[in-house]
């Protein structure tokens, strides 16, 4: 299909509440799913939400191989999630640098659930039900926050673990893209 335009913080557009998906298996949403992938991937994502792409549908993708996942982690297959709900597990949060497609260039140290189960449907309307920790269950908050108008800068809890991917970079502090 076709790489889209990434609509970038400060557009309206991403902080909607974004709509459920009612109508499964059609082209169009096959092809919604098509752009999404074609975009993360051109932009060297680990996941994006049909709202970065101006389109108003709970829909996410994402997947990260063993060289994006922290050491000792499971890479995160390659995920369609639609009409996703999520449970904290536990109450611990881990803190992680995030970066967002439509936040270019900025790093930030955003607190996550570390364990999380995680429910929704793909494309087709199979069932999807996993319980998942660390790199997995940031990158399915992070794109499931978007669907709720959130982007990750709103969850940095210390705003001076906010800043440009090169300085953050040269101070040691953030090593490898996360997201
Ligand atoms: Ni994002």
């Amino acid at each position: 299909m076709a790489e889209r335009r990434v609509l970038k913080m400060g557009d309206p557009l991403l902080h909607r509440i974004a709509a459920p998906v009612e109508a499964l298996g059609t082209p169009e949403l096959h092809a919604l799913v098509e752009d999404l992938w074609d975009t993360m991937v051109a932009r060297n994502g680990a996941g994006i939400a049909a709202p970065q792409i101006g389109v108003d549908a709970r829909v996410v993708v994402f997947a990260a191989n063993t060289t994006r996942v922290g050491p000792g982690e499971p890479p995160v297959p390659r995920t369609v999630l639609i009409n996703p709900v999520i449970t904290a597990l536990d109450n611990v949060r881990d803190l992680a640098w995030e970066g967002c497609l439509s936040v270019p260039g900025m790093r930030g140290l955003v607190p996550r659930w570390r364990h999380i189960r995680y429910t929704g449907i793909d494309a087709d309307g199979n069932a999807i039900d996993r319980e998942v920790r660390g790199f997995h269950a940031m990158v399915v908050q992070h794109e499931c926050d978007h669907l709720d108008g959130v982007l990750y800068p709103q969850r940095i809890e210390d705003m001076s673990q906010f800043g440009f991917e090169e300085e953050v970079s040269i101070a040691g502090r953030y090593s490898k893209p996360p997201c």
